[in-house]
């Protein structure tokens, strides 16, 4: 001890870092010190102790008399009184049991080989790829960004998919929401986008989903393809509501590192309805009162914190491109969550169960769905052919009652009759199939083609009338194509 001291004093230090890098790979680390408490309560999820002199967010460990640890986090207190909540499910806590505040620095390995591993809201591996392994040490505080500082949307993102690419185009940097009852195909639609964006890696988070759903995600939607690019944080339902907050802030934190490293990322969270869900459990548990249909006040606070946390960081720094899925059944907008979402989103795609189950996938309502950083991302054309598809899409779905029962009269109105014409062709526009990437070039040319009447493309002045060898080698021939072969017919 002296003779390190006197004889090589700058060797501490540099010890200590190194022995940090190497500092805890999963979620605690051992204890320090402190005053303990002492558990006096437990009912439902909240642990209640009294003794502790610590702070909102603080790690701790309960430990029974024979040794058994739980591990937990200070979510608020009253007087002396200390409101713990358990991180894992809880089972066998008695009276009186120790509860001693941990370090919290918590955090993982990190690095390009994460890339393809599924691990929990701890960052400890749920696969069965062994320990992880990665050049850096990634902290769990979240770090903020001087919003003046941040590059604005300036690019889009292709995400692989026909309709978003021409219709929605996301930017980089963009937060979207994705809004669908279940079952419409949010995940087959983000497992698609998983595989065909061109953003450098995607991050995952799979919070509040049933079990057996996120196994289905990362074997059969996601694949070997999907999760070579990718990172899964995942939470099922049955996960304490504290694990399930912290996996969505981990995929967060997961994107901001690679962000961080200059990469444009790619975020998909399915879904913010059930991590504000389980903000709800946790607020409600400590005694919050709750305010909008249940909902406490602080889920509002935690859904902007975690949605900011996207984005832009800046100029040449990376981005983050985000969607969160919220859960809405048909039009209720009364959701507040959905209101919230929609509030502070930068965009919102709409799944409809009406074309869902008239079979036209991915079930995109174009007429719900916009995204506000189109304008400023794509040129005075590709803007033009949108708004010219959604008024021939919205002027048939006016006329459709009137259409369906044979009382139009073809020719009473020409922008109708065109709208009707082309109306096969739009739908054929939104359908892609689940092994069919669309570039985001190819989406805007097909677009265009799509709003041309049957007469104007046998002319073939502007080029699109002859089928494009990337649309023939990678689009389905569904009306598009075959209306394309027919055309000389006019
Ligand atoms: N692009 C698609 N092509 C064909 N079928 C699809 C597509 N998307 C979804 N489906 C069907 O819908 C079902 C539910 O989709 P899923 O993505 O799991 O819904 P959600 O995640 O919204 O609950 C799928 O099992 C599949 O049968
Ligand atoms: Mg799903």
């Amino acid at each position: 001890m002296s003779r390190s001291e006197s004889g090589n004093p700058p060797r501490r230090p540099a010890l200590l870092e190194r022995l940090r890098a190497y500092g805890p790979t999963e979620g605690t680390s051992a204890p320090r010190p402190e005053a303990e408490g002492r558990l006096t309560r437990s009912v439902g999820m909240t642990l209640e102790a009294v003794g502790l002199n610590v702070s909102v967010g603080r790690q701790c460990q309960v430990i029974n008399r024979d040794g058994r640890c739980i591990e937990a986090e200070v979510v608020g207190f009253d007087d002396e009184i200390v409101y713990l909540m358990p991180i894992k499910r809880v089972e066998g806590l008695e009276p009186g049991a120790r509860v001693i505040p941990v370090s919290s620095h918590q955090g993982m390995r990190i690095g390009p080989r994460l890339l393809g591993r599924v691990v929990n809201g701890l960052g400890q591996p749920l696969d069965d790829g062994g320990p992880l392994r990665g050049e850096d040490f990634l902290d769990f505080a979240p770090h903020d960004i001087n919003p003046l500082k941040r590059h604005p949307i300036s690019e889009p993102l292709d995400v692989g998919i026909r309709a978003i690419n021409g219709l929605i185009t996301v930017g980089r940097g963009q937060r979207l929401g994705l809004f669908a009852g279940s079952g419409v195909g949010k995940s087959v639609l983000m497992g698609m986008m998983t595989k065909y964006t061109t953003a450098d890696i995607v991050v995952v988070g799979l919070v509040g989903e049933r079990g057996r759903e996120v196994k289905e995600f990362i074997d059969h939607i996601l694949g070997p393809e999907g999760m070579a690019r990718s990172v899964v944080v995942a939470s099922p339902a049955d996960d304490a509501p504290l694990m399930r907050l912290r996996a969505a802030q981990l995929c967060s934190r997961i994107a901001e590192y690679y962000r961080d490293q200059g990469r444009n990322v790619l975020l998909l969270m399915d879904s913010l309805t059930r991590f504000a869900q389980a903000q709800r459990e946790i607020s409600l548990a400590i005694g919050e009162p709750p305010a909008t249909k249940g909902y406490p006040p602080s889920v509002f606070a935690k859904i902007p914190q975690l949605v900011e946390r996207a984005g832009n960081a800046a100029k040449g720094e990376g981005s983050i491109t985000a969607f969160y899925t919220v859960l809405s059944e048909g039009d209720d907008l009364q959701d507040p969550i959905a209101d919230a979402a929609r509030a502070i989103l930068d965009g919102h795609i709409v799944l409809s169960r009406r074309l869902a189950e008239e079979g036209v996938y991915p079930a995109i309502d174009v007429e719900a769905s916009i995204s506000r950083a189109m304008p400023n991302i794509v040129d005075e054309s590709h803007l033009k052919s949108m708004q010219r598809f959604k008024q021939l899409l919205s002027r048939y779905q006016q006329n459709r009652d009137l259409i369906n029962i044979g009382a139009y009269t073809p020719g009473a109105d020409p922008e109708t009759d065109l709208a009707i014409e082309r109306f096969p062709h739009l739908r054929a526009f939104i359908q892609q199939g689940l092994n069919q990437p669309v570039q985001f070039a190819e989406s805007v040319n097909f677009l265009q083609k799509t709003l041309q009447p049957a007469g104007a493309q046998g002319a073939g002045q502007s080029g699109p009338g002859q089928r494009g060898p990337q649309a023939a080698g990678n689009n389905r021939r569904g009306p598009l194509a075959a209306q394309h072969g027919g055309q000389g017919r006019r």
